[in-house]
């Protein structure tokens, strides 16, 4: 995320304390808050204050280096364990999130200093990756070309760089003519509210569409490709993503333009056989009967504009199957969406 110019990390831990950017602010206001306990930062992960693949991925780890810090030496075992149920129930799909759990307990039953060592090399590591992934993504974007993306992948939801949006800072930095289509993403509006503002921050040209618009569009032929992240991908390549990213695709392959993933390593889930052993979150219905923003006169508001009474279902993500993905793009390069790439990507990390 730009701010003044400057890509700001959206979490970070010092001494034991967990600060975070505020995403339920944005876009209208900005605040960095602070997290003293894992339950706490377990809270924060819930209520989406951080959100997005990278950014849970980190917070997870700070979360359990938390606890390792918070448990007294006479009843570790059981207070560390615990915590890891707690940490891991906040969400579901996020793969990060189960990667930075299982890999900062193991270091933690060492000691509590290699817990924040291990939660703070991984921070570490998303960061390198976002930046690399808009290294190789920045390869294939044209010297002038129209991208869509859906929900937010961008520096907001990682720890810097962001996924998909990170080939789009990268272009733009060298001068390239790019303008980014924007879907508001309901029912939370990661895109208008998230990705809208890290756009404007970094003046880089781009407009805002409902959400039911993208095919239109693409139709249109007014988007050459298109550009997302993921919350996790199975060994076949098959991806959950927002809920909506599923429908782009089918758009995309139709039309023939097109559709890349940006993901850094840690999002792959190897143990996954394929989309369908992926676990969905679903989250209260009141995310889609009910809608919070800034009305004219300025102030924070939620409003519905549902039938009054009628009940809603709400799916966080869904699956797009490895067929209608052009490519992965990785930190390590560009990779096809298939069984044998991605395990050979794995294999040499
Ligand atoms: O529910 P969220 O906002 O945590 O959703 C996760 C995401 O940000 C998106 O699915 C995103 O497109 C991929 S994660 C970088």
């Amino acid at each position: 995320m730009k701010n003044n110019g400057e890509l700001l990390r959206t979490i970070e831990m010092n001494h034991g304390i967990v600060s975070m950017i505020d995403q339920n602010l944005l876009p209208f206001e900005f605040k960095i808050i602070q997290s003293y306990t894992y339950s706490e930062t377990c809270q924060h992960i819930k209520r989406m204050t951080v959100r997005g693949a990278g950014a849970i991925g980190a917070a997870a780890g700070f979360a359990m280096a938390q606890a390792f810090l918070q448990a007294k030496s006479e009843n570790l075992q059981a207070y560390v364990s615990a915590a890891r149920k707690e940490i891991e129930q906040t969400r579901p799909t996020a793969r990060n999130l189960f990667y930075a759990v299982e890999k900062v307990y193991k270091a933690g039953l060492i000691s509590p200093e290699k817990a924040i060592e291990k939660a703070q090399q991984i921070a570490h590591e998303d960061e390198e990756a976002c930046y690399n992934i808009g290294y190789y993504g920045n390869e294939i974007i044209a010297h002038k070309a129209n991208i869509a993306t859906h929900c937010n992948a961008g520096s907001l939801a990682f720890v810097r760089y962001g996924s998909a949006l990170s080939p789009i800072y990268q272009a733009f930095a060298q001068q390239k003519e790019i303008h980014v289509w924007v879907d508001e993403t309901r029912p939370r509006n990661q895109g208008s509210r998230l990705t809208a503002w890290e756009l404007s921050k970094a003046n880089i040209p781009h407009t805002i569409i409902a959400d039911n618009a993208m095919a239109f569009f693409i139709q249109q032929g007014k988007i050459d490709m298109v550009i997302v992240g993921a919350d996790r991908i199975a060994a076949n390549g098959d991806t959950a993503n927002k809920i909506g990213t599923l429908e782009k695709a089918l758009a995309a392959k139709h039309y023939n333009i097109p559709f890349y993933v940006a993901v850094p390593s840690s999002t792959f889930d190897i143990d996954c056989k394929s989309g369908d052993h992926i676990p969905i979150e679903y989250r209260s219905e009141d995310e889609v009967l009910w809608i919070s923003g800034k009305s004219k006169n300025g102030l924070f508001c939620e409003i519905t504009t549902s039938n009054p009474g009628s009940k809603a279902s709400n799916p966080a993500f869904d699956i797009t199957p490895a067929e209608l993905i052009t490519g992965f793009i990785t930190e390590k390069g560009i990779i096809k969406p298939n069984r044998a790439a991605i395990g050979k990507l794995l294999l040499n990390i």
